[in-house]
């Protein structure tokens, strides 16, 4: 969507994967979806580098609103657990330099059962608007299937109409998919972002299977992702209970070569030091938010291993080598073997990033370098061409 905004793809963090719908306040205080979760999580993410590392946007998902529109027919927040309302909790949001993302549906209601957009488009938005939010994400529970496409489309008219810059998160394909392909230059042109395929769970069958669809769609896929535009693999669970350290240092890289969006859902009141250091890897991060934006692709399945590269500004590539065989211990990957290893020719750089960094130098074609990966864990890295003449760049 050629709105000026997710030039890079959005990072931040949303409540769902971790939160869901935990409404009971009273029993859980501090894990019920309520203003004070957001001001926390906002909290930390100053406090501990993750403003700093990139992320910006601190998203509602489901589950915010009241079950009644009010009087004028607005859409209004429950007012017990969240007292101050969506204005309050954005301008609190933005005045830690961060970003506010609210949920809603566009069919009669969502996935939860709270009220839907649905004949509210432009009312809905012009709440948001007025409540100065920054991201909305627009569910598709409720919806007759044939009309999708024009209600997603027609939330995003609105949403431009209002005048603020608000970043526009669709799951139109992943609806639309069970019923026929999706027309992805007209959602890349309705969206910043839309979800494919089924949410993320906290473990590594559901990551995984994320993966394999993502592969075995990306000629159809990967063309429409760009700035302005990308596709949605959903949240990163790192952080969580379901991925070994490998497992979530594979998700971040592979999220990192499909320039998806980087929305963590976990507790940032709470995380172990080496997740927080996965997710807080610039160098990682910085393969992600290349300028160029190209969405990278699974370009070859060897010996069990899978390799993705993703092509970067500068020439340069980014290389994903997962090892899918999950008996054993650790295998050696022979880096010759990757596609994109003729940019190596007649010379190139080779950074290790994943997982751990490490500077491999000046390589060639001919190069013995073999990577060890664990099983389901990855090995990143970049490959930066050194061409014949790089070394009088003032002739
Ligand atoms: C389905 C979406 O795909 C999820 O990400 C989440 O938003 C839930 N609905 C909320 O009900």
């Amino acid at each position: 969507l050629d709105n000026g905004l997710a030039l890079q793809p959005t990072m931040g963090w949303l409540h769902w994967e971790r939160f869901m719908c935990n409404t009971d306040c009273d029993r859980d205080p501090d894990n019920c979806i309520s203003e004070r979760l957001y001001m926390q999580m906002a909290d930390v993410m100053v406090k501990e580098g993750w403003k700093e590392a990139g992320y910006e946007y601190v998203c509602i998902d489901d589950c915010w609103p009241s079950h009644q529109r009010d009087a004028q027919g607005r859409l209004q927040a429950d007012p017990k657990r969240f007292p101050g309302g969506i204005k309050k909790l954005a301008d609190y949001v933005h005045s830690k330099g961060l970003k506010l993302g609210i949920y809603a549906d566009v069919g009669t209601k969502t996935c939860g059962g709270y009220p839907g957009s649905l004949g509210y488009y432009e009312a809905d938005a012009q709440t948001f608007a007025d409540w100065d939010v920054d991201l909305l994400k627009f569910d598709g529970c409720y919806m007759d299937w044939t009309l999708l496409g024009e209600g997603y489309i027609n939330m995003s008219k609105a949403l431009n109409k209002t005048g603020r810059s608000i970043l526009y998160s669709c799951e139109w394909p992943l609806y639309e998919w069970p019923h026929q392909q999706p027309n992805y230059k007209a959602i890349r042109e309705t969206c910043n972002h839309w979800r494919n395929f089924d949410d993320v769970y906290d473990s590594w069958s559901s990551v995984k299977s994320i993966l394999a669809w993502t592969a075995s769609h990306q000629d159809i896929i990967a063309p429409a992702a760009g700035p302005g535009g990308w596709n949605d693999p959903d949240m990163l669970v790192i952080g969580n209970f379901g991925l070994s350290h490998d497992q979530q240092e594979s998700q971040m890289a592979l999220w990192a070569i499909m320039a998806a969006p980087l929305l963590m859902s976990n507790d940032l009141r709470d995380i172990c030091p080496r997740s927080k250091g996965l997710l807080q890897n610039r160098h990682i991060i910085a393969i992600n938010q290349d300028p160029l934006g190209y969405q990278g692709y699974l370009t070859a399945k060897m010996d069990s291993f899978e390799v993705w590269e993703k092509r970067l500004s500068a020439n340069r590539l980014a290389v994903a080598v997962l090892n899918t065989q999950e008996i054993g211990g650790a295998r050696g990957f022979f880096l010759r073997a990757a596609p994109g290893w003729k940019i190596c020719d007649p010379q190139c750089n080779v950074t290790q990033i994943l997982p751990q960094y490490k500077e491999l130098g000046v390589q060639n074609p001919h190069t013995k370098i073999v990577i060890s990966v664990n099983p389901s864990g990855t090995a990143l890295l970049t490959i930066t061409p050194i061409s014949s003449d790089s070394n009088t760049p003032y002739k």
